[in-house]
């Protein structure tokens, strides 16, 4: 059944927007989200919790396949996280955080003992997919794949925003490196590195707004995957 299940696959490095695009496009059809950079940051932070290193690979896998975590939607969109069965709250979401993610998510075991609960978020009317990988490895199969990209100093711009906003303390210079490193790690490592499937639609957004990324890619969805739009 999940074979009919439609999936959009949206990836790029940290900071380009996808995360916004995402959310957009699943209210919009009132499909499912999968926000897998999160399931790479709760198993860094579970790991951190309990005291493990981050390279220790067998380790962290074993906390990847216990992981208790938990997605609660809210009407704005936005989701609650429970970890453990406490709300993690802004810490998922900072640089600090992000890095620790890469790190584990380096890990071969780590991406292995994660990709089946991925999966398990395709459920019917459809799944908008969140990564690196979605398009490449998660769902191979998606009827569409976006690739956005952006030029990392906007894509740190565009983060040091978004912490203020949330009155999380930030600093643009050390953004621009940290984001720098991320995305060095994420290209580079061996597997499921961050690049595009071959049949990735392709959109540099450095000089877009949200509204016009949001536009481009529900074009593409009505265009090719016949999607409903809800009014
Ligand atoms: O997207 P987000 O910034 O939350 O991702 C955090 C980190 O998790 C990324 O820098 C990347 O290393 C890792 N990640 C990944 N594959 C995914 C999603 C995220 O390796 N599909």
């Amino acid at each position: 059944m999940s074979d009919e299940v439609p999936v959009i696959a949206i990836d790029g490095p940290s900071g380009v927007g996808k995360g916004t695009l995402c959310q957009w496009l699943a209210a919009r059809l009132g499909w499912h989200l999968l926000d897998s950079g999160a399931l790479y940051r709760l198993t860094a932070l579970a790991a951190q919790r309990r005291g493990l290193p981050l390279e220790d690979e067998a380790r962290v896998a074993a906390v990847a396949v216990a992981l208790d975590a938990v997605f609660v939607a809210d009407v704005a969109g936005t989701s609650r996280v429970l970890l453990d069965d406490v709300e993690v709250g802004d810490v998922l979401r900072g640089e600090a955080t992000g890095n620790a993610a890469s790190r584990v998510a380096a890990l071969p075991a780590v991406r292995a003992a994660l990709l089946q609960r991925q999966r398990n978020f395709r459920r019917p009317p459809g799944l908008i997919a969140d990564g690196r990988d979605m398009g490449t490895v998660v769902f191979p199969q998606a009827g569409l794949k976006l690739f956005l990209n952006a030029s990392a100093e906007e894509r740190a711009r565009r983060r040091y925003k978004q912490f203020i906003e949330k009155v999380i303390d930030a600093n643009l210079a050390g953004l621009i490196e940290e984001i720098a490193e991320r995305d060095a790690r994420d290209a580079q490592r061996a597997v499921a590195p961050l690049q595009p499937a071959a049949d990735a639609e392709m959109l540099d957004t450095t000089r877009l707004s949200v509204m016009e990324v949001c536009e481009w890619a529900l074009a593409l969805a009505v265009r090719r995957l016949a999607v409903r739009v809800i009014p």
